[in-house]
């Protein structure tokens, strides 16, 4: 948590490598960021995080099956197609494999996210206020699914929300105020 523009998002970047920090390095599973090479750490990124944003950023030309099959194409995932559709049936989408993301809600878009966000098994899924553009019963409908799913997973959840509800249900809440987390 922490006031707009506190630098959340800004985090969630340095976790996942897409940002350098000026000073200092990252540490995720026992691995060093700065010992990587850039396709290392691409590699890295690919095989160990998965993302869900506030804007869903789904592919707007792919279907609702291929969103979610679209990380296969950068890391190996075993029967990927099967296991999207068994993602998009976990979170209640079965009946929309084919449709576009512009034919579907945007709870809906944001299930085939989450749904993406798992395709390879990602240790860690950094989500960047995942319920942000919804209203509150869809927003909390879609955050029971990702909490539900991490926890069958086994996957630990980054998670940026304002709503100190949401919050409550992290196992741990820290704030970002002025540089520090506390
Ligand atoms: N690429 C960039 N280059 C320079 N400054 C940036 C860049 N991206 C973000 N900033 C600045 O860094 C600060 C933190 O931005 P960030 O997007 O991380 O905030 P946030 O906590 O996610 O805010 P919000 O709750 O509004 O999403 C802001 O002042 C922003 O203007
Ligand atoms: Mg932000």
């Amino acid at each position: 948590m922490g006031k707009s523009g506190s630098g959340k998002s800004t985090l969630l970047s340095l976790i996942s490598g897409i940002i350098k920090p000026d000073s200092g390095d990252i540490t995720l599973n026992a691995v060093s960021y700065k010992t990587l090479q850039e396709s290392q750490l691409n590699d890295f990124r690919a095989t160990h995080i998965g993302f869900v944003f506030q804007n869903f950023h789904l592919v707007s030309y792919l279907n609702a099956l291929e969103n979610v099959m679209l990380p296969a194409k950068v890391c190996a995932i075993p029967n990927p197609k099967e296991k999207a559709i068994a993602l998009l049936e976990s979170v209640g989408l079965a009946h929309r494999l084919a449709h576009l993301p512009s034919e579907l809600s945007g709870g809906e878009k944001q299930r085939v996210a989450i749904a993406r966000a798992l395709i390879h098994n990602p240790k860690i899924i950094l989500a960047d206020e995942p319920s942000g553009n919804l209203d509150e019963e869809t927003g909390n409908a879609v955050m029971d699914m990702l909490f539900e799913l991490i926890k069958t997973n086994g996957t630990t959840l980054i998670l940026v929300t304002h709503s100190k509800d949401i919050a409550k249900r992290c196992e741990k809440t820290y704030e970002l105020s002025q540089g520090n987390l506390t």
